[in-house]
């Protein structure tokens, strides 16, 4: 460990781009910890002569997994409909495989993840753009649109990118469509650990009665986005089925991976890490507002919000996001447009801003170039 750190020191680091979304603060995570970990399962790999692993999963970590979900995401699930995968992206890829067909309608948030609409279209299912208000996703206006819809996307505890939550009206209101229709609804749980008032709210799985809700956690925005790993946790009904595709698309997750991250689960390193980080992105998202606040007012109006890895950055009216978020590019910052996300053209443009893999002194650094665009854009 001496030794890797010591030629690592030898080389500059690479500086993290400033306002780049959906990254954890990897510099503070505690790598000697895993490292340690990593070190331990490979002894115990050798010991046991281990070769292939199950598809589903390494039975201690979907153990691990199960007990964490049902703990802090009030998921309801067995360690058996714990489907292991690398990132919420290949659980979209799975989904589609065992419920799309072309042509199938899906539901999905406008704006919205732009990676698993991808995912979806590329089973050659016709995307539905659903418009998302104060209260999340609008099932009337979606089901004006479509109905015959299969699948719905959404992303209840803290919507992409928006960052609105769903309310308990429309969470009912979709379950008892998806009972209705006999659809399946994804809810994409990637960030709602990170909730800085009061306690993380309650998955919508957790409120399905009727086994419609495939519920997909990721350790990207938790650990680090590199490990790609995530899970996926599918009706009791659909355990084998899941099971079988998985084996058939990569046959299963890497083990060493695995087993490391049961032991990081169930030693508490991974629950004392989230509350480190918690902090840590609440400090970090008060810097970039209370910064905003002195060089950018009158230019982007941003809000604390009290959940998530990001911010928008609401632009004036009349200003091309897109372009604002090219200029941003061009002074090294890294700050998407709402319209990139979007269907439908926005009403309003706004940049995303994240602030979770972005240091105190490089938020500060950042908001100044920011500003630097604004002037030359005399908006
Ligand atoms: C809405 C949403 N879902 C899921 C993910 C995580 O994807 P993955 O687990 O494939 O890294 C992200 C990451 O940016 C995201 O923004």
């Amino acid at each position: 460990l001496k030794e890797s750190r010591r030629i690592l020191d030898s080389n500059q680091p690479t500086p993290a781009i400033p306002f780049q979304h959906g990254l954890s603060a990897i510099a503070s995570f505690p790598i000697d910890v895993w490292v340690k970990l990593t070190n331990r399962n490979y002894y115990y790999l050798q010991r046991n002569n281990f070769g292939y692993g199950e598809p589903a999963g390494y039975s201690p970590l979907r153990h691990a997994v199960a007990n964490y979900l049902n703990a802090f995401r009030a998921v309801k699930c067995n360690p058996e409909q714990v489907i292991i995968t690398n990132g919420a992206q290949h659980a979209f890829d799975l989904i589609g495989r065992v419920c799309l067909a072309p042509k199938t309608d899906v539901l999905m948030e406008d704006p919205g993840y732009v990676s698993a609409r991808q995912a979806f279209q590329s089973f050659g299912a016709t995307i539905i753009p659903v418009r998302v208000d104060a209260n999340g996703f609008d099932l009337d206006s979606a089901l004006s649109e479509s109905r015959n819809a299969r699948l719905a996307y959404v992303t209840p505890s803290h919507q992409f990118p928006l960052g609105v939550t769903m309310s308990l009206s429309r969470r009912l209101q979709l379950l008892e469509w998806a009972k209705r229709a006999n659809a399946w609804i994804v809810e994409d749980d990637y960030d709602s650990e990170f909730r800085y008032e009061g306690r993380p709210l309650p998955s919508l799985q957790g409120i399905d009665q009727d086994g419609r809700v495939f519920y997909i956690g990721t350790f990207s925005k938790t650990i680090f986005a590199a490990l790609r790993l995530g899970c996926l946790v599918v009706p009791p009904d659909l355990i084998d089925i899941f099971a079988a595709v998985r084996a058939l698309n990569g046959l299963h997750s890497p083990l060493i991976a695995q087993a490391t991250l049961a032991a990081f689960i169930d030693e508490g390193h991974f629950t004392r890490h989230i509350r480190r980080m918690r902090k840590l992105y609440r400090e970090r998202q008060e810097i970039l507002v209370s910064e905003c606040e002195k060089l950018l007012a009158g230019k982007i109006d941003v809000k604390l919000s009290e959940s998530g890895m990001h911010l928008i950055g609401w632009l004036n009216e009349g200003v091309d996001d897109r372009d604002m978020s090219e200029r941003a590019a061009s002074v090294g910052i890294k700050a998407a447009s709402l319209s990139s996300f979007s269907f439908n053209e926005v009403s309003r443009g706004g940049l995303i801003l994240g602030y979770t893999s972005t240091n105190e002194k490089q938020i500060k650094q950042g908001v100044k170039k920011l500003a630097q665009i604004f002037v030359s854009n005399k908006t």
